[in-house]
C-alpha cells in the first residue's frame, strides 16, 4: 500500500489529496470529552465507525473509554485485530455468514451486539456465540429498534433462554436528533427518548428483570443523555474530528465545543479566472452528502461545487486569492464517509508529519 507522506515532512511538502489529522486538536478533543464528564459515572464507548482506526481507538481507551462501538462485523474484526478487547456492534447482525464471524470474534474479545427481532435472537443462540446482547429501542430515529415497553421485555425473555447470550441492556440512540441545529429542539427530542427508556426500565424492574446498561448518544446530544440520568454509556463518534456539518449546530452548555482535527489537504491545480480556483480534491477526496467542505482559515474562499476529482472554489471580491500550486486545507462536510476514502491518516503536529496511522477498517462494509 502506497504511503501518502513521510515522517518529518513539512505540511507544504505533503502530496495531495491527503487526509490530515491535527494531533493537537485531536488530543484536545479526547480531553474535552473526558473533562465534560467529570463527576459523572457514565461510561464512554466512542464510535469507531467515525475513524476506523485501532491507533485512534487505543488513544480513546487510554483517555478513559471502556471500549469502542462498531457498526459492522468487519469493522469489529479490524478493531480486535488491532488489539481492542471490548467492542459493541451497535447494530443488528443478520445472516449466517456474519453471525458465524461474530461468534468467532466472541472467542477473541468481549463482543456486544444489538437485536430487535426474536428470529435474529434464535439465530445468534444457534451460533454458540458468547455475546453481550442489547435490545435496540426505537426512540425517535425511525431506523432499527423495537417499541419501548412490552415488546422489549418479550425480547429480553428470548435472550434469557440462552446460556451463552447475556442480556446486557438497552440501546437507545436518537440519530436524527444529533444534527438538529437548535439545542432546545435537541433537548426536546432527547427528553422523549428518555421517557421511552424510563418506561422500559420500569417495566423490566416490575418483572424483576435487571437491565444492566443503557447505551446510546452521539456527539450532538451526549450531555443531554448524561444529565437525564437514564443512560449509563455514551457512544459519540464525530467529536474526535468535528466536521463542517456538525460545526453548524448550536454549541452551548452543557455541550462543549470540539475542535476541527480532520482536514483534507488539497492543491490549487488551476486558476481559470480571478474569481475561481480549482483544487485537486473533489467528491472522491471529501464526501459531500452533508454539504460541501469549507476552506480552513481562508476568508472569502468558498468551496462551491465538487465533481469526481475537482473542487471549485469561488473567490470573493477582495479576498486573498490562492496561487497555482498553493495548498489549501479543507474541513470535510461529513467526517465518517470522508475517512472511508483513505488508507492513511497523515498525523501532523505544528506543521510537521509526526506519524502515519493506517485506516485498517476502511471499506469494512460487511
Ligand atoms: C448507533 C450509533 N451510535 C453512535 C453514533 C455516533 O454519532 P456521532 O458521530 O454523531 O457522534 C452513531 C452515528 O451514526 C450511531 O449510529
Amino acid at each position: 500500500m502506497r504511503v501518502p507522506a513521510s515522517i518529518g515532512q513539512r505540511l507544504e511538502e505533503v502530496d495531495t489529496p491527503a487526509l490530515l489529522l491535527d494531533l493537537d486538536a485531536f488530543e484536545k478533543n479526547l480531553f474535552t470529552l473526558q473533562s465534560s464528564l467529570k463527576g459523572s459515572a457514565v461510561r464512554v464507548r466512542p464510535h469507531a465507525k467515525t475513524h476506523k482506526c485501532p491507533e485512534i481507538a487505543r488513544r480513546q481507551i487510554a483517555a478513559g473509554a471502556v471500549g469502542v462501538c462498531c457498526q459492522k462485523v468487519s469493522e469489529a474484526e479490524a478493531m480486535v485485530e488491532g488489539g481492542i478487547g471490548d467492542v459493541l456492534v451497535s447494530n443488528e447482525v443478520v445472516g449466517a455468514q456474519k453471525i458465524a464471524r461474530l461468534a468467532e470474534l466472541s472467542r477473541r474479545a468481549q463482543i456486544g451486539v444489538c437485536v430487535d427481532n426474536p428470529e435474529n435472537i434464535a439465530a445468534l443462540r444457534g451460533s454458540n456465540a458468547e455475546l453481550d446482547v442489547y435490545i435496540e429501542l426505537e426512540v425517535g430515529m425511525r431506523r432499527c429498534g423495537v417499541a419501548p415497553g412490552e415488546p422489549a421485555l418479550t425480547l429480553a425473555k428470548e435472550i434469557a433462554k440462552s446460556k451463552k447470550l447475556r442480556f446486557a441492556g438497552l440501546q437507545a440512540y436518537h440519530g436524527r436528533a444529533q444534527h438538529v441545529r437548535s439545542l432546545a429542539e435537541r433537548r426536546t427530542a432527547i427528553q422523549q427518548a428518555q421517557h421511552a427508556v424510563e418506561e422500559t426500565k420500569r417495566l423490566f424492574e416490575k418483572n424483576r428483570f435487571p437491565c444492566p446498561i443503557v447505551t446510546g448518544a452521539g456527539s450532538g446530544t451526549y450531555m443531554l443523555e448524561v444529565q437525564s440520568g437514564a443512560w449509563d454509556e455514551i457512544q459519540p463518534g464525530s467529536y474526535v474530528f468535528m466536521d463542517a456539518d456538525y460545526a453548524k449546530n448550536e454549541w452551548a452548555a452543557p455541550l462543549p465545543r470540539f475542535a476541527h482535527a480532520l482536514f483534507v489537504l488539497s492543491t490549487v491545480m488551476s486558476r481559470p479566472g480571478p474569481d475561481r480556483a480549482i483544487v485537486d480534491a473533489g467528491l472522491k477526496a471529501s464526501s459531500v452528502d452533508s454539504g460541501m467542505p469549507t476552506v480552513w482559515q481562508r476568508p472569502g474562499l468558498n468551496y462551491a461545487q465538487a465533481s469526481d476529482e475537482h473542487g471549485k472554489i469561488e473567490i470573493a471580491a477582495g479576498a486573498a486569492a490562492p496561487a497555482l500550486g498553493e495548498k489549501l486545507l479543507l474541513v470535510p462536510g461529513h467526517c465518517d464517509p470522508t475517512v472511508n476514502l483513505y488508507d492513511w491518516y497523515v498525523c501532523v503536529r505544528a506543521g510537521v508529519v509526526e506519524a502515519l496511522w493506517p485506516i485498517t477498517a476502511r471499506g469494512a462494509l460487511q
